[in-house]
This record gives C-alpha cells, sequence and structure tokens, in this order.
C-alpha cells in the first residue's frame, strides 16, 4: 500500500511545480485606469508589458524579438522601441 501514497506525492509536486512555474502573473495595478479594457503598460523587461483590465495587469510577452515601445504602447523592433538603453534607438514618429 505504499504506491498510491508516492503517486499522491508526485502529482502535488508536479501541480506545485506546474502552478509555480506558469504563474499567472496578474494581479493588481495602480498604474492601470480603472475603467479601462486592454491598456497595454509598460514592463521593467522590455520583452514583456502589461496587459490591464479594469485595474487589473497580466504581464504578457511581446513576439519574440521585439521590445515594448511605451510611447506607441505596442511591441516593436528593439531600435524603434527605445526600450533598452544599450541598443542604438531610432524611434518613428
Ligand atoms: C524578459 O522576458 C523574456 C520573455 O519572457 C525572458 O525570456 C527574459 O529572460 C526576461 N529577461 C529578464 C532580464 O528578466
Amino acid at each position: 500500500m505504499k504506491s498510491p501514497l508516492v503517486l499522491l506525492v508526485v502529482v502535488v509536486l508536479a501541480v506545485i511545480g506546474l502552478s509555480g512555474s506558469a504563474r499567472a502573473a496578474c494581479g493588481p495595478n495602480a498604474r492601470c485606469p480603472a475603467d479601462a479594457s486592454n491598456y497595454l503598460l509598460p514592463h521593467p523587461n522590455c520583452s514583456q508589458y502589461y496587459l490591464c483590465n479594469h485595474g487589473t495587469a497580466c504581464e504578457q510577452n511581446c513576439p519574440p524579438g521585439q521590445h515594448f515601445n511605451s510611447y506607441h504602447r505596442q511591441c516593436e523592433a528593439p531600435e524603434t522601441a527605445c526600450c533598452d538603453i544599450y541598443i542604438p534607438c531610432n524611434p518613428t514618429a
């Protein structure tokens, strides 16, 4: 009668591991306008941004190789997004 317990432990550990890595990275954010939906905010990581819906922000990833432009509020090539100060910045209008 040992294997059911072992199985349970494995399942519990797997669930904990999954919820840790796939942490839904959503939460209240004071910079999200309470009345706005699908409002994008810059993230400390240039490859990511926050998607706001009614005061709650969820972390999102830009498409691979793109950075978030906080002026245009969209993901762009790093050279025009001007997020990473170590990448030459050629902003578009
Ligand atoms: C920024 O986010 C990307 C995409 O999730 C990730 O691959 C990268 O490691 C992150 N960089 C830092 C400095 O956290």
